[in-house]
């Protein structure tokens, strides 16, 4: 039997969806109560498939299920690979009462989500996340997208699921470099609303490291009560949902100019949110002794502390600068205004964050 752990709603009114989080779910936990029809296309990556795709199937009883596999990567989340999925679903004529569903990491539940949102107009979609980055952060919310060569998830769309189930036993397959970029993500909510979760990964990080089922399951569970929160009460990201983005500006930057897939996207939000915090500090908003408590937790979570070796400022300047949150050519940051407590914001004095990327940067030029 499985062993259903935690299970809470994310408040959308009638787009409100449930999260389950437990143990051994996958291929037990009956979800053919949130399909709609009869068809469902499982979509899933040519590493998560062999792993998971037959106890996936389980899932569905009584269902008609197709599935899809894509190639595995980031440097795959594009137009070629999300027309693989369509191609299927056109050669099974799948309908508009199809349910779609993501069995992967972000990358294949992102490129799901844009499928659901687009196939036919839309139809519905269930995020089965195997990852802790995606169990944490991208299978809750409804952004849905993939990459363009000159900019991270520029082309995508809102699209919420019908339900996330989370089985944290997929965790144990998962590379330890994989383990610490979902940690990039979990810190973050520590420190844009939550310290005492921040003072509660700071005892459990080796724990979360080591993959302890029990620390893991509780990490998974408060960091979905954080992004459940924010998007209930900002699902379109007119403001709340942006402090999401705590190192993201500076970590895209980072992904994009090493080429998607070399840096992870957590390894890349890691550096980013060590750099948002010096600016925090050279803006006057948090101490020395705070940015030495962030270098210590994210270094303590396996992830890197400074940019490529050969990034310039002028590299960061000019991929920051297609930003999603920019507006009217003003580039806007997140920042911390004190350790648990994230702005957006477009009044960064410029020298300072000039003076951030010097300080980060081996390279001037
Ligand atoms: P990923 O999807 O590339 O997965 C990481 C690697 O682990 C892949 O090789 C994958 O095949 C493999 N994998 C997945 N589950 C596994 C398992 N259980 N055992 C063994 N291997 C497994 O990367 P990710 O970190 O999950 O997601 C990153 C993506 O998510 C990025 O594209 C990022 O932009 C996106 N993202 C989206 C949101 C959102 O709100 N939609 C939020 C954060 C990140
Ligand atoms: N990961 C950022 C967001 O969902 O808004």
């Amino acid at each position: 039997m499985y062993k259903l752990l935690n299970e809470l709603q994310v408040c959308l009114g009638e787009r409100s969806y449930p999260i389950m989080i437990g143990e051994g779910m996958l291929g037990k936990y009956d979800l053919s109560g949130h399909v709609c029809g009869d068809q469902v296309m499982i979509v899933t990556n040519d590493v998560v498939g062999p792993l998971y795709l037959e106890l996936a199937r389980g899932c569905f009883p009584g269902k008609s299920v197709d599935f899809v596999v894509l190639p595995d990567g980031e440097k795959h989340k594009n137009w070629q690979t999300l027309n693989l999925i369509f191609d299927a679903l056109l050669e099974k004529r799948h309908t508009r009462k199809t349910t779609l569903v993501a069995l992967g990491g972000g990358v294949v539940g992102d490129m799901t989500g844009f499928a659901a949102a687009s196939y036919q107009r839309g139809v519905p979609f269930i995020q089965i996340p195997t990852t802790l980055l995606s169990q944490v952060d991208s299978s809750v919310g409804g952004k849905t997208g993939i990459n363009h060569p000159l900019g991270k998830n520029m082309i995508g769309a809102f699209h919420q699921p019908e339900a996330v189930l989370i089985d944290t036993g997929t965790l144990q397959t998962l590379p330890p470099r994989e383990v610490s970029a979902g940690l990039a993500e979990v810190i973050k909510y520590g420190l844009i609303r939550d310290t005492g979760f921040l003072g509660w990964l700071e005892q459990a990080v080796d724990q979360l490291i080591a993959r302890d089922n029990g620390p893991l399951a509780e990490a998974i569970f408060r960091s979905c009560v954080c992004k459940a929160d924010v998007v209930a009460q900002d699902e379109r990201e007119s403001g709340l949902r942006a402090t999401l983005n705590l190192g993201h500006t500076f970590g895209h930057a980072i992904e994009t100019f090493a080429g998607y897939g070399n840096w992870l996207h957590g390894e890349a939000v890691g550096t980013g949110m060590v750099m948002a915090a010096d600016l925090s500090v050279r803006e006057g908003s948090i101490s020395q002794a705070d940015y030495d408590r962030i270098v210590r937790i994210i270094s303590r979570a396996g992830l890197p502390v400074s940019p490529p070796a050969n990034m310039t400022p002028a590299d960061f300047m000019r991929l920051m600068a297609v930003d999603k949150k920019n507006l009217d050519g003003w580039l806007r940051l997140v920042l911390l205004r004190s350790v648990g407590n994230a702005v957006v914001t477009s009044d960064a004095s410029p020298e300072n964050l000039a003076a951030t990327l010097v300080a980060f940067c081996e390279q001037e030029i």
